[in-house]
């Protein structure tokens, strides 16, 4: 059967991944990427605004033992101040959590300058996916935004990709990834 979006996803980070990776889940949400990202790498920082989005995984990664998340309370935009070491894999799941506050939904502005400071933190090979969610109010002005930046991104230093339903109703998910270059 053709591939989803989100299975694509993690087939395209988990070609690079290994244990010595340093992973990045940038809207950690009930836990689903911090947990696939941590079975690959060696370290992921996880980061969400909602202490019930680190309550949530905790709860997963301790019911797999998975020990080798740090879970962030803050927003993606402050990467920098968690994250040193070289970036091999990062993900985004953009939109809002369906089981929680509604209203707390990935912004513009904030989600384009953490996109910004993980590309610079990426390791030469490294790679980026990011999953546009948008159907909810404001979803559509956060998609353009980031199809206009990565759009934008020199070609000698970064490849970039999206995979796309094309012919569905309403507004599928797809799939946006970028690989650094150089
Ligand atoms: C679509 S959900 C993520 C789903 C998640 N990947 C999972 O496996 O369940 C988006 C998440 O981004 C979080 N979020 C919103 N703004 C954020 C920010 N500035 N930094 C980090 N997370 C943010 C929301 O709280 C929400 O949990």
């Amino acid at each position: 059967m053709i591939k989803r979006p989100i299975h694509l996803s993690h087939e395209f980070l988990e070609e690079v991944l290994d244990g010595n990776s340093i992973a990045v889940d940038a809207t950690m949400g009930k836990g689903n990427d911090t947990a696939f990202l941590a079975g690959l790498a060696k370290k992921v920082y996880a980061f969400d605004v909602q202490q019930e989005a680190l309550d949530k995984t905790q709860e997963r990664l301790d019911q797999l033992g998975i020990s080798n998340a740090q879970l962030i309370l803050d927003g993606h935009q402050n990467v920098d101040k968690y994250v040193e070491d070289p970036i091999r894999a990062a993900i985004f799941n953009l939109g809002y959590l369906p089981t929680a506050d509604k209203s707390i939904i990935t912004q513009p502005d904030t989600t384009l300058v953490a996109i910004e400071k993980i590309l610079e933190g990426l390791e030469i090979g490294g790679r980026l996916a990011i999953m546009i969610y948008y159907g909810h109010a404001g979803g559509d002005k956060e998609k353009d935004a980031v199809l206009d930046y990565m759009s934008h991104l020199d070609q000698k230093l970064f490849t970039v990709m999206t995979y796309q339903p094309i012919n569905q109703i309403n507004t599928p998910p797809f799939l946006v990834m970028a690989e650094k270059l150089s």
